[in-house]
């Protein structure tokens, strides 16, 4: 009988052994299992986002192993390779770098794990079953239509003086930001009413490597010096995302004495929220992470369940190799009139958190 038991106990633990290895799925428990990869953790929305999606999916039933990668390409690429050794069944990647996971996808395809790329598109790889995002060429659209609308440019004789912040070049979403928000202004910048100072206009002029605040920071800081030290005004920058809004708005602090400019963001941060309601961010894009997650677990949900998986566009995010089936969730604007409504009565923050 002893015997008996032991060999039973041997061929579960082998079972076990097996199942955890080489992608063939579930857990030890039974539950499936989701592998959620996060790029960082320095800036507030993956944390959020982790934390969105862990939740959500443990409460689906699902085991999570959540990681993040501290933007280290490396670092991510190990630890995807990690959860489809220890037998997830589905990946969900927010890639630190778009073009960097190769050997780790190779790996999904090989053992069939299906892989959504979350937020940011994971570039030339036919592994990338699904994308959900924000529709990133419209979070540029409001920051650009924004700008129109505050200064009037229709009707306004203008000049006015504007620069340009992008993101991160490694990043997919990088490049519809720029191009969403440069698009509405093109005509006012070629008729002469937007007049950039620094003549830097084009995305690998502009852009922001691993979207630093400290390296959009510099950058205003030469700009500044070079063009607006001789009392130049300055009426709009545009930034495509809250961490380089808070390096220009940091460059502005100590470098700049005309009137305040229009500052955009993305992400609705706290410290940015915080400076909206102070007058040092004229508006951030609203990216609710509770929707995208939301989303991201119905598609598991979706995949694992063998049903239609949920898209809606099906055309805009070719990756190089493949155009990939996406969701795309709509951006709103949040500014100083409106952040009550949008980001306290929803639940986002409370009004403490903004004090
Ligand atoms: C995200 C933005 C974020 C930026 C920097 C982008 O891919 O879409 O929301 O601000 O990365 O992390």
């Amino acid at each position: 009988m002893k015997k008996l038991v032991s060999v039973l106990l041997s061929v579960a633990m082998v079972a076990v052994l097996l199942t955890g290895c080489g992608g063939a799925g579930g857990s030890a428990s039974g539950a499936k299992k989701v592998g959620v990869s996060m790029p960082t953790k320095d800036l507030q929305r993956w944390n959020q986002d982790g934390a969105n999606m862990e939740k959500e999916l443990k409460a689906a039933g699902y085991e999570v192993d959540l990681q993040f990668a501290a933007n280290d390409v490396q670092q991510q690429l190990s630890q995807v390779e990690n959860m489809i050794s220890n037998g997830c069944d589905v990946l969900v990647i927010a890639a630190i770098e778009g073009s960097s996971l190769g050997e780790a996808l190779d790996m999904a395809k090989k053992a069939n794990i299906p892989v959504i790329a979350y937020d940011r598109l994971i570039m030339n790889s036919d592994a990338v079953s699904y994308y959900a995002t924000f529709d990133n060429y419209k979070v540029g659209t409001v920051q650009g239509q924004y700008v129109v609308d505050t200064l009037d440019l229709a009707n306004a004789a203008g000049p006015f003086n504007i620069e340009f912040t992008a993101g991160d070049p490694g990043d997919n979403n990088a490049g519809f930001f720029f191009n969403g928000a440069y698009d509405v202004l093109k005509p006012y910048i070629e008729s002469g009413k937007l007049n950039v100072v620094s003549g830097q206009k084009t995305f690998d002029e502009v852009a922001t490597p691993t979207w630093g605040t400290d390296v959009a920071q510099s950058r205003a800081e030469n700009i500044l010096s070079s063009y607006y030290a001789d009392g130049t005004n300055l009426d709009v920058w545009l930034c495509s995302n809250d961490s380089t809004a808070l390096g220009v708005e940091n460059a502005l602090a100590a470098n700049y004495n005309g009137t305040y400019p229009i500052i955009t963001g993305q992400d609705c941060d706290i410290e940015n929220t915080k400076n909206m309601i102070a007058g040092k961010q004229s508006m951030s894009v609203f990216k609710d992470t509770r929707t995208l997650a939301s989303q991201v677990v119905k598609m598991v949900g979706q995949i694992i369940k063998g049903e239609k998986v949920d898209v809606n566009d099906e055309k805009t995010y070719d990756n190089g190799v493949k155009v990939v089936p996406s969701f795309l969730c709509e951006p709103v604007f949040a500014d100083a009139n409106n952040y009550k409504t949008i980001l306290i009565d929803s639940g986002y923050y409370t009004e403490d958190q903004l004090k």
